[in-house]
């Protein structure tokens, strides 16, 4: 039995033994079920021998073990000399990255984010912004016309007539997306993408749009303090309207969003009393609020799809 032990090759083998004298079925399980019948000295032998046998079963184990472990070292040696595989690192999209941080700025206010679709049609597009078919402001949008009279939406508003017909007023949401029109240029792309406010509540005044847009201003650039420009401006579907610019590194004003307070028809289009509710928006441009805080200066640049370009930029 000694013999047997030692001469096991492998671990199943040292098993298939070990259950053939200590198994349900094993030999010496047998001999200790019998020790009852047995005599002292016969008793005390056996014991001896139990015990031996485990030791030796023990000790084989350990032996064949650390064999297992040394041919494993031998063949699946770490070859350091061995170019490492390439990391292949993602990095965000910089309009992704600025999304992220609009929209904890403006959720932590509480605004809410609301979606809707690039195709829209006439109503949510124009006409219940107080933009009629006729309206010389249409023609300040380079709109995409589809076939059936739908368009591609042209801007972000249309978000805001969705939810304000959908939830009514009190509310406070922005509508961010893909906007659509026929231009462009280094700062210019026939598709880019808005982000816009809307607060309508009771008592809601032209002071609450500039306090979010300045606070908003400050922790999107992190700056401690904006200086802003107040121009008056005009939008079919805001009145008054104005723009805002902003003091950019100390010299140059730069325009940064077109807002007002909502106009008093496009409330009525939304079933909202404008005698009870009122309230403020303000848009302005996703791609140019990325490019401005990472220094960029190609809006095409955005939608080339250029791995290397994306890279270089590490946001
Ligand atoms: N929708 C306007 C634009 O595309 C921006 C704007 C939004 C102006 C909200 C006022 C209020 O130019």
């Amino acid at each position: 039995m000694q013999e047997q032990i030692k001469n096991t090759k492998t671990l199943e083998e040292l098993q298939t033994l070990y259950t053939a004298t200590f198994g349900k079925n094993g030999t010496m399980t047998a001999k200790l079920k019998n020790m009852k019948n047995l005599d002292n000295d016969a008793r005390a032998k056996l014991n001896r021998e139990n015990a031996a046998l485990r030791e030796l079963f023990k000790s084989r184990q350990t032996e064949l073990e650390n064999a297992a472990m040394h041919a494993a070292l031998a063949t699946q040696r770490l070859d350091p000399s061995l170019n490492p595989i390439p990391e292949n690192r993602g990095t965000l999209h910089p309009l992704t990255q600025t999304l992220s941080d609009v929209s904890s700025i403006l959720e932590s206010f509480g605004y809410e984010m609301w979606t809707g679709p690039e195709i829209e049609d006439d109503w949510h597009n124009f006409t219940a912004l107080n933009t009629p078919e006729y309206h010389p402001a249409r023609d300040m949008q380079d709109t995409f016309f589809l076939e059936n009279g739908n368009v591609m939406r042209t801007q972000t508003s249309a978000i805001q007539i969705r939810s304000m017909e959908t939830v009514g007023a009190p509310i406070k949401m922005f509508g961010i997306g893909a906007t659509y029109r026929k231009e462009m240029d280094a700062t210019h792309s026939p598709m880019f993408h808005q982000i816009e406010g809307l607060y309508i509540d009771k008592n809601i005044t032209m002071s609450d749009l500039i306090a979010d847009v300045r606070e908003f201003l400050k922790r999107f650039f992190n700056m401690d303090n904006v200086d802003l420009r107040i121009r008056p401006s005009y939008f079919p579907f805001t009145e008054p309207s104005i723009e805002i610019d902003m003091k950019w590194h100390g010299d140059r004003w730069l325009e940064i969003m077109g807002a007002g307070m909502v106009h008093p028809n496009v409330l009525r289009n939304c079933n909202i009393n404008p005698d009870e509710y009122q309230g403020f928006a303000f848009g302005f441009g996703w791609d140019r609020l990325a490019m401005l805080k990472y220094g960029l200066n190609d809006i095409r640049k955005f939608y080339d799809g250029d791995v290397r370009w994306l890279q270089k930029t590490g946001f």
